[in-house]
């Protein structure tokens, strides 16, 4: 059967499409049928839409100001409105927002489910590529780590080092993206009747965060930040003070951007506005194949 997956990630956003069977029109938001039957997503806090609220961790933010921009309040969502996972269901034609694992049942998992957590990374044994493709995924969107940034969060942990710290990180992700970009690419050929993508994430995040008057407010993110109960400042203070006009904030806590964010960044995974955004092409032409 025909699918779609995505995985997502504050360090590595990976997006999954299954094999999609049915052709439409350019619409952004209207379609009577999804572009691809079912969507998997797989990732960190940037896809997570309610995972954590009853895990075992910290790293919870299902309390206000979290989704104060989304019609059902805070979710569990780490940012004031919808993630880059909820413009995508909708640019793919979705009429819902894909289900968090810790809530789904019946047969929503037909049409898919949303497997991020905040905080999950990458583990050597996951296996994950091959593992999915038996499982039937076909269209894989497959996202590389963000630069480092001059957040309020990274200039706490990089402390009075923050030029060599940023440095380092950059170099480190430079290689990953580097492997990364290559590894993607392999799988279209290696995996039989499968299409990988990479998608340039610190491309198309370094081009929002200098346009748009972004730049000038990344250090200041929009809800209140003061680290009570972490050792740096990172999620937002629970009912604490949120700035009034999200849009004009590139981030809302200490770590992750605004929906108005997400929302150029997701236009761009969707539908390419440079040729370096997405190889060898945007997810999209991914989800029509
Ligand atoms: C939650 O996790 C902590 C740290 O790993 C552990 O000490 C504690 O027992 C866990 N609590 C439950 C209810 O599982
Ligand atoms: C399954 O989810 C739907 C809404 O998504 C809800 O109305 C229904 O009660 C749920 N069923 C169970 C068994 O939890
Ligand atoms: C993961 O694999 C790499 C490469 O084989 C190795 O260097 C690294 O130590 C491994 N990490 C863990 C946590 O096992
Ligand atoms: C990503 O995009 C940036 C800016 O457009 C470009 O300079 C860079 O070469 C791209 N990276 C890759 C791996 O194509
Ligand atoms: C919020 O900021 C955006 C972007 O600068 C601007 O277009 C919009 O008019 C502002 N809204 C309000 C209510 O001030």
């Amino acid at each position: 059967m025909a699918c779609s997956l995505k995985i997502s990630s504050w360090k590595l956003l990976i997006v999954f499409l299954l094999a999609s069977n049915s052709q439409h029109d350019d619409l952004y938001y209207a379609d009577a049928k999804p572009q691809v039957p079912c969507f998997f997503i797989f990732g960190d806090s940037i896809a997570d839409n309610g995972n954590n609220n009853n895990l075992n961790t910290t790293i919870k933010i299902n309390y206000l100001p979290y989704g104060i921009d989304f019609p059902e309040g805070a979710t569990g969502r780490f940012t004031n409105g919808r993630t880059p996972m909820d413009f995508l269901a909708e640019f793919m034609g979705f009429d819902h927002y894909i289900p968090p694992f810790a809530t789904a049942n019946g047969s929503d998992i037909l049409e898919g489910v949303n497997y991020a957590s905040g905080g999950a990374g990458i583990r050597n044994e996951s296996g994950q590529f091959g593992t999915l493709h038996k499982y039937g995924a076909r269209k894989v969107a497959v996202y590389g780590q963000d630069m480092p940034r001059c957040t309020l969060f990274l200039k706490s942990i990089c402390a009075f080092n923050t030029a060599s710290c940023m440095a380092y990180m950059t170099n480190a992700i430079t290689l990953f993206n580097d492997g990364l970009k290559p590894m993607v690419a392999g799988l279209s050929h290696s995996l039989p009747d499968a299409n990988f993508i990479y998608i340039n994430y610190t491309g198309i995040m370094t081009s929002i965060f200098n346009s748009q008057g972004f730049n000038k407010n990344i250090n200041f993110p929009c809800c209140q930040v003061t680290g009570t109960g972490n050792i740096f400042p990172l999620n937002c203070n629970r009912h604490g003070y949120v700035c009034r006009n999200r849009s004009q904030y590139a981030f809302f806590d200490a770590v992750h951007p605004t929906e108005a964010v997400y929302e150029l960044q997701t236009r761009r995974t969707y539908r390419a506005e440079s040729p370096t955004d997405s190889y060898p092409f945007d997810i999209e032409h991914l989800a029509k194949l």
